[in-house]
């Protein structure tokens, strides 16, 4: 058993995962604990590399199994060369994204078979899983309306808002699947109430 812990954070574009990750990441190292923070996909310098052609505005014509594929294939590096390395060292993980993103965003979103997925999952991760996952939840509009200002949009955040509608839905779906891992917060609210009820959580670890 690795001595670390493993905690992910997923949601939709904007429902405000880099800003709890930032919380999460200074309460952890006030408690002494030291926090490799990562992200997907991307994360590692292989990673990195496979994230911008995900993300690339240019690449509108990439296939949805290809995008799947890029997906894990990014988790891959990540779990291999950067995850498991640091939670076996004792650090905790915190990752923006992981797996139930790719469930919600190339399942949801693209309409990709469920089963495939869960065929690839089982390939790179075998029962390696996260010890948490927070899934901040808000609705499509509050998500769009927060991030509005950003300068320019990637190649998934161009997508129309169905897509973000289905991508919710599998999330909420999933969180419903497996409870006891993935614990759906009402992410309208404050951030600093918010923040209070993941601290419960990270303290029942
Ligand atoms: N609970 C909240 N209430 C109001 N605004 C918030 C809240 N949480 C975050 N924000 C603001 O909303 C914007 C998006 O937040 P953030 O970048 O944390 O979201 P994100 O989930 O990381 O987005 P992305 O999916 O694009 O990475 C930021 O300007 C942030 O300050
Ligand atoms: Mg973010």
């Amino acid at each position: 058993m690795s001595k670390g812990k493993f905690i992910t954070i997923d949601g939709v574009e904007g429902a405000g995962k880099s800003t709890q990750i930032d919380l999460i990441c200074s309460y952890l190292h006030r408690k002494g604990i030291e926090v490799v923070r990562t992200r997907e996909p991307g994360g590692t310098e292989v990673g990195e590399k496979i994230r911008s052609v995900l993300l690339d505005v240019e690449n509108q014509e990439m296939h949805s199994d290809t995008e799947l594929l890029l997906m894990f294939s990014s988790r891959n590096e990540l779990i291999q060369n950067k995850i498991i390395p640091a939670l076996n060292d004792g650090y905790w993980v915190v990752s923006d994204r992981f797996t139930d993103a790719s469930f919600a965003y190339q399942g949801g979103g693209r309409m990709l078979n469920l089963d495939r997925i869960a065929e690839l999952e089982d390939w790179v991760l075998g029962d390696f899983k996260p010890d948490l996952t927070l899934l901040l939840d808000v609705s499509v509009e509050v998500g769009m309306a927060r991030i509005e200002s950003r300068a320019a949009k990637d190649r998934i955040e161009l997508e129309e808002r169905e897509f973000f509608e289905r991508v919710r839905s599998v999330f909420i779906s999933r969180s419903e699947a497996f409870p006891e891992r993935i614990k759906l917060l009402d992410a309208s609210g404050a951030v600093d109430d918010i923040h209070s009820k993941i601290r419960a959580l990270i303290d029942s670890l």
